[in-house]
Order: C-alpha cells, then sequence, then structure tokens
C-alpha cells in the first residue's frame, strides 16, 4: 500500500477541528480520532467527519443511509435540484438526528464552499460528474463519488487531476469490491489458481430500463402497451410521438442547471431522473452503468487498477441517434490486454454470462451480485479462500462507505482510489467510441491517447454549453 505517512493532508480532519474548538494557530499535536481509541459508539462531535450530500435520486439516499449509521460521521447539508428531492433529503437526515441541523443547498457550489464540510458523498448524474467533483476537489473535500467516473475519458481525467493536485482521499462508488465473493474471486486469480488467464468474459445488461417507472404513462397516451418500454428508442423528434412526450419541466425540477454541461433540449421526463442513462446526451447507456462494476472486478482480478487494453474493437445495435432512448441496446466488444490477454465485454449475448469470469490455462472463476462458480468446487464452500492458498491477499473491506471513512481519517488510499475508477471505466468508454466509429481503437495506455486516428480522438471529450467549462 502507498505510504501516505508525509502527506501533508494527513490529520487533517483531526487538525481542523482542534483549531476550531481551541483557536490555536500554531504546531498542532496529534487528537486521535474515535475510532482509533475504540470509542466508536460516542464520538466527540468534534471527532465526526462533517459530510455533505448531492444528488438525492436513486443512489444517493442508499450511499447516505450507510453513512447516518456511522458513529464518527455528520451528515449536515444536503443538495438537488429538484425540490422534493432535496426536501426528502433533509427530512431523511433530521428525522435520523432528530434535529432540524441539516442545511438545503440548490447550488452546489455553496455546499462546496463551506469550510466546516470534510467530505462530500456525489450521486449525480454522469454529465454531471465533472463539474461536482472538480468543485469539490479544489475545496479540499474528500470524496465519495459514483461510477462510471464521469461521462467522458476527458472528463474523468480531469477529475483524476483535481483529487491529486488536490491530495485528497477519494472511494469510487464500485462498492462491489467491499462484497466478499467479489475478493474471493479477485484472489482466486491473483494467486494463480486457474493458472495464467488467457481470456475474460464481462457480461453486462443490454437495452433499456424505465428505473423511474414514469414510461407506461407515456406509453399509454401514446396507444401503446405500458409495458413496450422499447418503443421509446423509435420515438424521434418531428413526430406526433415525440410532440406528446415533450413537456414543461415540473415545478420542482431546475431544468435548465439539470442539463447543465449537456446540450440543451426539451424536457422529457422519461430521460430525466434515473433514466437520464438512456441518452448519450446525459448518460453512457447499459455499458457505460455498468463498466464501473465488473469491468473494475475483471482488472482488479488481473492485476489491473493502473492499466487497460491496447486495441478496442466494437459492434452494437443503436437506436436512432436522436430517439428519446437513444444508447445501444445489444453491443459486444473485443480487447486486447497485456499479458496476451483477451477481454469480451458484451450485453445481450447469450454466451457472455452478466458478471465477470476469468478463464485461464489450468481453470476459471465465475462472480456476480447473483452468485459465485468456479472450476473447483472447493472454493465455493468458504466465504473467504484458505489462507494456505491465499499467499497474495488483496485490500480487504467489508463495508465501501466505512471503508471511505475509514482512509478519510488515516489519509491511506480507499479500496477504489480515482485512479482505479478511472481505468475502470476506460474500456467501456472506448468500446462505445469503437462502436460510434465503427472501427477498431488503438490505445496507449501511458499517456491515454487514441493512436492514429483524430475522429475517434475527438469523442475522448465533448463540447460543454456555456456557461460551464471543463476544468
Ligand atoms: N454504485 C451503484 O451501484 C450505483 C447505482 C445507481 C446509480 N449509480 C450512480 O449514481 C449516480 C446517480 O444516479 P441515480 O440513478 O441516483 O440518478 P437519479 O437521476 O436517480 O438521481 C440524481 C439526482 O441528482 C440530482 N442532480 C442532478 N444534477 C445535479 C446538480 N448539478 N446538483 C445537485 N443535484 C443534482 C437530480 O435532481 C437527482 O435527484 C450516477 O452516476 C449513477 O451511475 C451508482
Amino acid at each position: 500500500m502507498q505510504d501516505l505517512s508525509s502527506n501533508p493532508q494527513a490529520g487533517r480532519f483531526n487538525r481542523r477541528r482542534f483549531l476550531k474548538t481551541t483557536g490555536a494557530a500554531m504546531v498542532l499535536p496529534l487528537i486521535l480520532p474515535g475510532y482509533a481509541t475504540g470509542s466508536t459508539r460516542h464520538t466527540r462531535a468534534s471527532n465526526r467527519i462533517t459530510l455533505g450530500v448531492v444528488g438525492w435520486g436513486m443512489q444517493g439516499p442508499g450511499n447516505t443511509k450507510s453513512f447516518l449509521y456511522e458513529d464518527d460521521c455528520q451528515v449536515v447539508a444536503a443538495c438537488d435540484l429538484d425540490k422534493n428531492h432535496l426536501q426528502s433529503a433533509v427530512d431523511t437526515i433530521n428525522d435520523h438526528y432528530e434535529n432540524k441541523d441539516c442545511k438545503a443547498y440548490h447550488d452546489y457550489r455553496e455546499l462546496m464552499a463551506r469550510t466546516d464540510i470534510d467530505a462530500v458523498m456525489l450521486a449525480v448524474p454522469d454529465h454531471w460528474h465533472e463539474l461536482v467533483a472538480t468543485e469539490a476537489a479544489r475545496h479540499r473535500k474528500d470524496i465519495y463519488g459514483e461510477k462510471p467516473l464521469a461521462r467522458t475519458i476527458a472528463e474523468q481525467q480531469a477529475i483524476v487531476r483535481a483529487v491529486q493536485e488536490n491530495k485528497i482521499i477519494w472511494q469510487t462508488g464500485s462498492w462491489q469490491r467491499s462484497q466478499a465473493p467479489f475478493r474471493k474471486a479477485a484472489e482466486i486469480v491473483r494467486n494463480g489458481l486457474i493458472g495464467k488467464v488467457t481470456r475474460v468474459k464481462v457480461g453486462l445488461p443490454s437495452g433499456h430500463h424505465d428505473f423511474a417507472g414514469t414510461a407506461p404513462d407515456l406509453l399509454k397516451k401514446l396507444g401503446q402497451p405500458p409495458e413496450n418500454t422499447e418503443y421509446l428508442a423509435t420515438i424521434i423528434p418531428g413526430t406526433d410521438a415525440w410532440n406528446a412526450a415533450v413537456s414543461e419541466p415540473p415545478a420542482e425540477l431546475d431544468y435548465e442547471t439539470w442539463i447543465g454541461p449537456s446540450q440543451m433540449e426539451p424536457y422529457i421526463q422519461a430521460r430525466v431522473h434515473m433514466n437520464w442513462r438512456w441518452n448519450y446526451n446525459t448518460g453512457g447507456g447499459q455499458l457505460l452503468d455498468w463498466i464501473g462494476h465488473h469491468c473494475d472486478i475483471a482488472h482488479w482480478g488481473l492485476g489491473f487498477d493502473a492499466s487497460g487494453p491496447s486495441e478496442i474493437e466494437g459492434r452494437g445495435d443503436f437506436p436512432p441517434a436522436n430517439a428519446i432512448w437513444n444508447t445501444c441496446t445489444k453491443y459486444r466488444i473485443e480487447l486486447q490486454y497485456p499479458e496476451d490477454i483477451t477481454m469480451t465485454i458484451a450485453g445481450g449475448y447469450p454466451d457472455i454470462r452478466n458478471g465477470t469470469k476469468w478463464i485461464g490455462t489450468d481453470g476459471w472463476v465465475w462472480v456476480d451480485r447473483e452468485g459465485f462458480e468456479g472450476s473447483n468446487p472447493e472454493w465455493k464452500r468458504n466465504k473467504n479462500l484458505s489462507d494456505r492458498l491465499r499467499k497474495v491477499k488483496l485490500y480487504e473491506s467489508r463495508n465501501h462507505q466505512r471503508n471511505f471513512l475509514d482512509c478519510v481519517k488515516s489519509r491511506q488510499p480507499t479500496i477504489t482510489p480515482v485512479e482505479t475508477g478511472h481505468h475502470s471505466s476506460i474500456p467501456g468508454h472506448l468500446g462505445l467510441i469503437s462502436m460510434l466509429t465503427g472501427r477498431k481503437i488503438r490505445w496507449s495506455v501511458g499517456d491515454e491517447k487514441i493512436i492514429g486516428d483524430p475522429e475517434a480522438s475527438k469523442l475522448l471529450t465533448r463540447e460543454y454549453r456555456p456557461p460551464w467549462v471543463l476544468a
């Protein structure tokens, strides 16, 4: 593990508390955090990590609830562009603490400017990751930030730079790393128990999913059966169906800001909360939604957290580019990795089972949220790999949010630091670029550039709508 003992940020959390409580401004003694002295149940207020949460939709509440139950953390602020979501955030947090202390923010920049906030949890749609995260990093907030790292590789690079320059702690929301079956599978691979790895299969979901449950109302208006949600991937501008889908944004939502750096487009409910992932203007479809989970685990097993593919070739089935839901429905991407390892990332192909499967010269192992299987049935018997086989021990975390808080205090890297989150998502971005250009992409892992393809290289970034500017 990286030695951060000489990091000037080490002890920042306690240092700030000390200054606040004593008014001291000189050489500061180290005050041990509550968890280090074993008094985690009743941690003094001055030793709590103060947290602001941004984004209260599908993922924000779950992340926040985990933090609420950690006694050495105090959630003090919430931010959302939807007044109803914001109210729900504030109510949930205040109900938990039985007080009225949580402050509500519409503008994340005001929350970030608060000097009494140590850390933030970011669960905003992908098209907002870069702006919110770099603002937080500039204000030296430690960040629990959602996957995929961002909407484009250039945005991811901006986040990595900001985190590194400001020496903050980052945890990517790729929480599978904090689950025992995923660690066991990765350790089996890392300990050579399947021999030399030759091939990896990463299976992700296909199609679209109406997470918000708002599609049936629109489908009813259009005379379609409520379950025919894929019909939304056929509706294009200029049609009656499109006109029926467009409406005024609801009063509670600041839609102008919600669209943010993406291209302005008329409000369509089925494209906003939760379902923004099915529109390339704001999200990256199933591929980018899941790459930060199963490809993240694939890299972990391979020991490729700082590595990546050199060749990427993908094919996908795409709806019309201007359809309400326009992200690809079925896709298959072949990738060439170092050490002669080939990987397939696919959605909608039955030969590529959902989850991560490593195949080696002496066996195989597969893991998913649904289960764990391996060529040796012994591996399945126990939660962890036996110590006899576990010569290489991977970073162990039992709770992703807890791991973040521990690292905020220790100033040691989390189980999924920003560089890891960056590399885990790159294959998805490059796969999408290959599919959109219709050709193989050659990638230079070291300097993070597409080789010999200026047109494809343009897709590493995207234009920001003024006044928003990529950091
Ligand atoms: N780790 C996981 O398992 C997991 C699961 C689901 C989602 N996610 C990730 O979480 C993030 C959020 O996804 P979601 O499904 O919760 O989206 P969502 O649409 O349900 O919620 C996002 C919330 O952010 C708010 N918001 C948007 N822009 C904002 C801004 N600039 N400032 C403040 N609030 C803003 C929206 O109003 C909304 O309430 C995405 O990056 C997604 O990929 C991760």
